[in-house]
């Protein structure tokens, strides 16, 4: 499907489906076991209504956000994505540089397969996020190189002692570390403009992509088994890690991955600059609640002493308003940005984040807001005497 044809995000994720080959599309557009936490991100902002502002002159209006004391297109940032790599030759590169043309940061996985040193190339405003691995000093290492690249922000995600169980990749053998399997071979070659523009690209230029945080292990299974060990998630960070990292890191410090309010307050105690309310896409707990639906108890928990930030499930720009109405300063946008640079690369990543861009812009017209600031708690309707429940 041509970009031009694609109207929205979920024109994009049809577009991605028919790039990718099943797995690699799973990959992105699955959550975990039942997918209840994915769906129910959506049902979240889908069953919020608004009441618009009506007779206000709004022919002069900006998506223009303030974040972190930088000023961006709109309140909007790419959220981490691991594999990036893998939807489009150099994905990773040509979603940051999407994200520089749209003017809105860029975020760096710690799975990243691509330098970080080369993402910032792309001129987009750069926040690296980190998981704590068992090994400290190697994620102190990645810690050291941010700071020495001055990113604008380290975003901590702490939602993620383990991973998820995604039994959908289990069954299609596609588990990290992403060797190939017949079946994923099978996958393959049915979509010939992935093997051809992706995977044989890479062989043709030394071969898969490789998670560049991760320092090669020597050559035997021993040294091997040491590695994965070192690199393995920590499932024992805490807030000692937060207040050590505090003392790591001067610019802007964000946790990523809280739904408590008592967290939120936590993490504002220790000099945290912000938080990301977020269930990870639904990623990982498939029980756990949504951010949209929590976003008013954290944002009174945080009380204006921090930039409270959402991801899982923006698909809209009137879900961005949707949490912006209920007190987020911004979001984080994980899917809809990769659909765009799995079905067309960087023109694709671009797409996505213009459609959002656009989608705000009106949907603020039509709820009669000029500037951010303007969108407010009144906009969000709540059931009246008569009115039918959604
Ligand atoms: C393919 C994929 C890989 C991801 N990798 C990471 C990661 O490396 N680090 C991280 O903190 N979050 C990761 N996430 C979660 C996103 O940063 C974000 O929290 C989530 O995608 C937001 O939900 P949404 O996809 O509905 O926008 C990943 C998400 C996807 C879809």
């Amino acid at each position: 499907m041509r970009l031009d044809r694609c109207f929205n995000i979920e024109d994009l994720r049809q577009a991605a489906k028919r790039r990718l080959p099943h797995g690699l599309f799973a990959f992105i557009d699955r959550a975990t076991e039942d997918d209840l936490a994915r769906d129910r991100n959506r049902e979240g902002f889908r069953s919020l209504r608004l009441l618009p502002r009506t007779l206000v002159d709004v022919a002069e209006r900006s998506t223009e956000a303030l974040l972190f004391g930088h000023r961006h297109a709109m309140p909007l940032a790419v959220a981490p994505a691991g594999p990036a790599g893998l939807f489009w030759y150099k994905g990773e590169a040509a979603l940051a540089r999407a994200a520089a043309a749209a003017r809105v940061p860029f975020t760096i996985s710690t799975y990243s397969t691509t330098e970080m040193a080369e993402i910032a190339e792309s001129g987009a405003a750069i926040w690296q996020q980190l998981y704590l691995w068992n090994d400290r000093s190697l994620t102190d290492a990645i810690v050291a190189r941010a700071r020495e690249l001055e990113f604008q922000a380290l975003i901590v995600t702490v939602d993620t002692p383990v991973l998820g169980q995604r039994e959908y990749l289990q069954r299609d053998r596609f588990m990290p570390p992403w060797g190939p399997s017949l079946g994923a071979m099978a996958e393959a070659t049915l979509h010939p403009r992935w093997l051809l523009g992706v995977a044989l690209r890479y062989l043709a230029n030394g071969g898969l992509p490789r998670v560049v945080n991760m320092p090669l292990p020597g050559p035997d299974a021993a040294a091997q088994a040491e590695m994965a060990r070192r690199t393995g998630l920590s499932q024992s960070v805490t807030w000692d890690d937060i207040a050590r990292l505090r003392q790591a890191w001067p610019r802007a410090l964000v946790i990523k991955g809280i739904l408590r309010p008592e967290e939120a307050e936590r993490a504002v105690a220790l000099g945290c600059d912000g938080i990301v309310v977020s269930n990870h896409g639904g990623r990982n707990l498939d029980s756990a609640a949504s951010p949209i639906d929590l976003l008013p108890s954290m944002v009174a928990a945080v009380g204006g002493r921090a930039t409270v930030l959402l991801d899982s499930g923006v698909r809209r720009g009137s879900d961005i308003l949707k949490a912006l109405a209920l007190g987020a300063s911004g979001v984080l946008v994980g899917r809809a940005p990769l659909y765009g640079v799995a079905a067309g690369g960087e023109a694709g990543a671009l797409h996505a984040l213009e459609l959002l861009r656009s989608e705000l812009d009106r949907t603020m017209a039509l709820t009669g807001c000029r500037k951010l600031d303007e969108i407010g708690a009144d906009l969000i309707a709540t059931p009246l005497a008569g009115e039918r429940q959604p």
